[in-house]
């Protein structure tokens, strides 16, 4: 019998966890309920097989993650009435994302966002990156770590289901120095978040900035105008117009960027502002308010007529928010939706872009010996 489907299920008791079907995952005992399962998702033109993998934890919480470019290809949450929706936009199969994608629910890497003139300098030697955005360098290049095969395994972790994927990103690859050696653990927890853990490590002196790349829309349609953000951040980085940051640390007090108090995003969208008017809405780095390297909370997101609430805790000392707005129309989306701008929300916790080119922002530069660390968390619930 072929068994392409098969599930690890975790008990709450704590008693080792068991495959309902025959399967060749590890059993590990857990103190959280749950489930992981994996099932074919498609080929790469060259034949290569790309697995989904579904999460499940005990409130029915879904996840659906690929070991292709380890993209977060749903997030199904309920709403204030227990009615469960994606509220993620993406496809309904891989074709999509290997014909087509803005990052959609990506793992982005080597480096986020962009790289001013696709080139850096480091110890005194200047390396050359591919420009896949103008004459910058944008989410790791011409195929960044979201357009890579991971090697996926199955967790069953005290917290909950886990999906950990690793992957090799070559000495040179993208022009970028040092074999990196990255993992990235998906767990979906008890309290319907969405943990990201990266780690990394590499055998030269490299840079790095990981970061995670899902489209949000709580309502799981319409646009998110209405969608009411706080940022905790007193300061933004304003960009030039090919959007690399100026080096300014910009006060957000009396511009359209304060979002220290709860503001529906369509509240100022509109407004006379350059820095408005370069992104075309909101695409920019707000620095956050808190200790660097400790987790903390960066934004809550809410979301009334379904009161759906998200809030995004990273360790990073950045955030970029971004409101969709190269989306134009021209990709048609999960059940036949037409992505336009403002159909979504990113919140990428990340450094702030370009900061191989600024010595001023915190470093991204990862030496062998160090560890990387970065820790992001998407967690949902509802207001009523
Ligand atoms: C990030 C950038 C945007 C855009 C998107 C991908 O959010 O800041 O400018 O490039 O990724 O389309």
């Amino acid at each position: 019998m072929h068994l392409d489907y098969h599930w690890l299920t975790l008990f709450s008791t704590g008693l080792s966890a068991i495959c309902l079907v025959a399967c060749a995952m590890p059993t590990t005992s857990s103190a959280a309920g749950g489930q992981i399962g994996k099932k074919p998702f498609g080929k790469l033109p060259d034949g290569t097989a790309v697995d989904l993998y579904t999460l499940v934890n005990r409130h029915g919480m879904e996840v659906k993650i690929s070991n292709y470019g380890g993209i977060v290809v749903s997030i199904s949450v309920p709403d204030k009435n227990g009615q469960f929706a994606d509220v993620t936009l993406g496809y309904d199969n891989l074709e999509g994302y290997l014909k087509e994608t803005p990052y959609f629910g990506a793992l982005v890497g080597r480096y986020g966002n962009r790289i001013a003139n696709a080139k850096f300098a480091l110890n005194g030697r200047e390396y050359k990156l591919a420009a896949n955005n103008g004459l910058n360098s944008l989410h790791g290049g011409l195929k960044g770590f979201d357009k890579v095969i991971w090697e996926g395994k199955s967790l069953a972790t005290a917290e909950g289901p886990a999906l950990e994927l690793t992957y090799v990103s070559k000495d040179g690859e993208e022009g970028f120095p040092g074999k990196l050696s990255v993992t990235t653990v998906y767990t979906l927890t008890d309290d319907n978040g969405l943990k990201i853990e990266y780690t990394a490590t590499t055998d030269k002196d490299t840079v790095v900035n990981l970061t995670h790349h899902s489209y949000f829309n709580l309502a799981g349609k319409g646009d998110v105008l209405n969608h009411e953000v706080m940022i905790n951040a007193d300061k933004f980085t304003p960009t030039d117009k090919n959007l690399i940051p100026t080096g300014e640390l910009r006060p957000v007090k009396g511009t359209p960027f304060d979002f220290r108090k709860p503001t529906a995003i369509g509240a100022r969208i509109n407004q006379d502002d350059v820095q408005l008017k370069t992104a075309g809405g909101y695409d920019q780095n707000w620095v956050i308010d808190k200790s660097a390297g400790k987790l903390g909370l960066m934004a809550r997101v809410h979301e009334s007529t379904t009161g759906r609430v998200l809030e995004v805790l990273s360790t990073e000392p950045g955030m970029q928010f971004y409101t969709g707005n190269f989306l134009n129309g021209k990709i048609t989306g999960k059940g036949g939706w037409v992505y336009t701008a403002r159909s979504a929300f990113c919140m990428e916790p990340q450094h702030y872009p370009d900061s191989p080119n600024h010595p001023e922002f915190p470093s991204v530069v990862l030496k062998p010996g160090q560890e990387y660390h970065n820790t992001i968390i998407y967690r949902f619930s509802v207001k009523k």
